[in-house]
């Protein structure tokens, strides 16, 4: 679990950044911390791992205050994959995943070994291991990106928009990626962005913040999405929506976004798998379709 206690980051210049802010993130779980540029989002994350220290207030993690942890030891326990996948230009993808670990004092030959296991693990080809990053699409890239964060074996994964800069559909397909992957390993996720669509599947936990890291909102997508405590929150939530008019609608075993068409957008905590592999699929109206005809009604399954 990692805990903000009234923390406040004021830079040198005097800009504000985070102000008085406190939140749990609970263990195992995706927090989503979702706003526009400047709210604070890539502060606050990089507080997690003391890229940046707070001006006051304090940072647990597992009841430990990081402020009295060496920095290089408690980003042991904590992966960090950035928008433009941060990779070394001149190392081989294999090499650039084994880079931290080697580091570490793990040999080269164990450390080349995890990493082409953890090619396999984002869903790359290992065939694609001794390229350079310039020979990868940008979607590859950013599972190398993923990887690499993923090499420490860390219990904590922050993730700063890791996904901003590749086109829609290969984004999409990252955000399936990401989701399966969270539902085999478990880690605790702060995943950070601008794309409220994109907090709302991803996140068990979602965030939305003003400027100066200030919360508007603390819930998960479908108590946001079905009671948005201000008109900040509302049109934050129905500013990306463009025509569609997103709704929550209770399908008997789970919660799910539905758009204005009855198509399927997006689902929420608790759906079941059956449910998640119908949004990536186009979905009959309920009207249409019937309880048994929409897959909607599979029962049992694990939630995310
Ligand atoms: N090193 C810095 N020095 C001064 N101001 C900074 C620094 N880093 C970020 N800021 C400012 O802090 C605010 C929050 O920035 P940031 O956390 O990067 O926001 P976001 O990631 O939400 O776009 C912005 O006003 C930004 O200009
Ligand atoms: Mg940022």
């Amino acid at each position: 679990m990692i805990e903000f206690r009234s923390v406040t980051k004021r830079f040198p210049d005097g800009t504000l950044a985070v102000d008085d802010f406190s939140l749990v993130l609970p263990s195992h779980k995706t927090t989503v911390f979702v706003g526009t540029s400047g709210s604070g989002k890539t502060t606050l994350l990089r507080m997690i791992n003391r890229m940046v220290d707070p001006t006051s207030g304090c940072i647990e993690i597992d009841g430990a205050d990081i402020s009295t942890l060496d920095p290089v030891k408690l980003r042991r326990g904590i992966g960090y994959v950035m928008q433009n996948s941060g990779l070394l230009p001149h190392r081989k993808v294999v090499d650039n995943v084994a880079t931290v670990p080697m580091l570490r004092g793990m040999p080269k030959k164990k450390a080349r070994d995890e990493a082409l296991a953890l090619l396999d693990t984002v869903g790359l080809d290992r065939s694609l291991a001794g390229r350079y990053p310039s020979q990868l699409s940008g979607g590859q890239q950013q599972r190398v990106g993923v990887a690499r964060g993923l090499a420490v074996n860390p219990n904590i994964l922050l993730m700063d928009e890791p996904f901003g800069a590749v086109d829609p559909i290969v984004r999409a397909e990252l955000q399936q990626e990401l989701l399966r992957l969270q539902r085999e390993l478990g880690k605790t996720v702060v995943f950070v962005t601008h794309d409220i669509d994109e907090a709302f599947l991803l996140g068990d936990q979602v965030v939305i913040l003003r400027t100066g890291g200030k919360i508007a909102q603390i819930g998960s997508p479908a108590e946001i999405l079905a009671n948005p405590v201000d008109e900040f929150v509302s049109t934050f939530v129905g500013a990306d929506r463009g025509k569609r008019s997103l709704h929550v609608e209770n399908h008997g075993d789970g919660d799910v976004v539905v758009d204005e068409t009855g198509r399927l957008a997006g689902v929420l905590v608790g759906a079941p798998p059956s449910l998640a592999a119908a949004a990536t699929a186009p979905f009959e109206p309920e009207s249409k379709a019937g309880p048994q005809g929409s897959g909607a009604s599979a029962q049992g399954g694990d939630p995310r």
